[in-house]
């Protein structure tokens, strides 16, 4: 068990350097599976989830060595099945679907079932994958999806599903003609994924915007890539220094993809500076309250949803959050309340006020940006607060608590 231990009400500020975005580098370590030889993955963070995603490839057959941001895969013939737990303990792994049935003909996965943030169904994928000529069986659990040769198709998503996207993108690559993707998702991951595809001889174009186009290949080789800045991660870290009342930079960012998000601080009155490549925050004298749903790409981001919440407790007057991205992702607002925070969560919103004086005490993460936001409200809090449940934090922030001790926060790691 690993928990944090917080010293609060210190004034974060400084300069932090941003990580490769955790929902990019797990991606093309997926993608690498339809290829053959040498890769080179850059700017890889070292958290958990890259950890597990390396189990899943080792098992069907991939060499990886990992050291100082840099992942070196040796992908020759892919064999073997996706491990159950290790499927079961990260939802990404559903993406090694479209790579493996493109790939092999034939992918079997365990259904993942819901999780801490929503229902989360894989309709859109599986509905993508039978258009392309596949058949999908469900069987004790598992997904067995089986096609002897995919063939392109015109897909029109209901929902443009970041994961979906990147599944019959990846699928697509060696599918017999040609495959048009509509209401695709638009994410800088989805235009990472494009990059490091086409590297590898693949021919596609569009990501980015909501109609993706895949010629199929006949097959694919290796490439060196270097994983897009965590726009999230860096997000949280603007969001720590203004929730603390402090100033400062997140480094190594690419500020468009970040506009949602910095337009909303700026209408708070946080003085915001864009720069080549980073990001400066400045705490104004008093935070406005806001109003804001999230939603796909370039909307604001869900996954940064929870953080903003506890930086609302220190705005002043009442600020409201639609979550229009995932039906559950509000369990962490008990914790906040632990702290004194006064939020009201319905099914679909939050209702903040502000400002709250918040208190220390013990606290559960029982979510990765929930365990986030419970963090950055703890470091804002008076007094001395547990968190528990910090697996949960350490599976997208490589070191948390190291990056913010050399912010001025007094964090500690506790591993019993
Ligand atoms: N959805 C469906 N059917 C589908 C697919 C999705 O109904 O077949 C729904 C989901 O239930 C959800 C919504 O569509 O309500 C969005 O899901 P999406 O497929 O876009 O998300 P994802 O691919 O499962 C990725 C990130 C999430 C991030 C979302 C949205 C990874 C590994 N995960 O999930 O990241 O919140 O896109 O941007 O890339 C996180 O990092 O904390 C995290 C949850």
């Amino acid at each position: 068990m690993v928990k944090f231990l917080v010293e609060g009400q210190r004034t974060l500020c400084g300069r932090v350097s941003i990580n490769g975005a955790k929902n990019s580098a797990l991606k093309l370590m997926v993608a690498a599976l339809l290829g053959q030889g040498s890769f080179r993955l850059e700017n890889v963070p070292s958290i958990t989830d890259v950890e597990t995603m390396a189990g899943v490839l080792r098992a069907l057959g991939v060499r990886l060595h990992f050291a100082s941001g840099c992942l070196q895969l040796e992908v020759s013939s892919v064999a073997g099945q996706t491990p159950e737990a290790l499927v079961k303990s990260m939802r990404a792994s559903v993406q090694v679907m479209g790579p493996l049935l493109a790939r092999l003909g034939r992918v079997e996965v365990a259904r993942p079932g819901g999780c801490n943030i929503g229902s989360r169904p894989l309709d859109i994928h599986l509905a993508g994958f039978e258009q392309m000529g596949a058949t999908i069986e469900v069987k004790d659990d598992r997904f067995v999806a089986r096609a002897p040769r995919l063939h392109g198709a015109d897909i029109t998503f209901r929902y443009p599903s970041v994961g979906a996207t990147e599944n019959i993108m990846m699928a697509a690559t060696m599918a017999k003609g040609e495959t048009i993707i509509r209401n695709a998702a638009r994410e800088p991951e989805i235009v990472d994924i494009q990059g490091f595809l086409n590297g590898m001889g693949a021919k596609i174009q569009g990501a980015g915007t909501s109609v993706i186009t895949i010629q199929g290949v006949g097959e694919l080789g290796a490439t060196d890539f270097s994983v897009v800045p965590d726009r999230i991660e860096a997000g949280t870290y603007l969001l720590a220094f203004l929730t603390t009342g402090g100033s400062g930079t997140v480094e190594n960012v690419v500020p468009e993809h970040m506009a949602p998000l910095l337009g909303l601080l700026a209408s708070m009155g946080a003085g915001v500076e864009v720069g080549e490549g980073e990001v400066s925050v400045v705490s104004p004298r008093r935070l406005k309250p806001f109003e804001a749903s999230t939603g796909p790409y370039p909307e604001f981001p869900t996954d940064l949803q929870p953080q903003m919440v506890a930086l609302a407790t220190q705005a002043q007057g009442q600020s409201k959050l639609k979550e229009a991205v995932f039906d559950r992702r509000f369990g962490y607002t008990h914790e906040l309340g632990k702290l004194g925070a006064r939020i009201t969560p319905n099914t679909s919103a939050v209702t903040i006020e502000g400002i709250t004086s918040l208190y220390g005490t013990d606290l559960v993460a029982g979510d990765l940006r929930g365990g986030a936001a419970i963090v950055l409200a703890a470091l804002a809090a008076e007094g001395q607060s547990t968190i528990f449940g910090v697996e949960h934090i350490d599976r997208g922030y490589e070191a948390m608590e190291t990056q913010l001790t050399s912010l001025g926060a007094k964090i500690v790691r506790i591993a019993e």
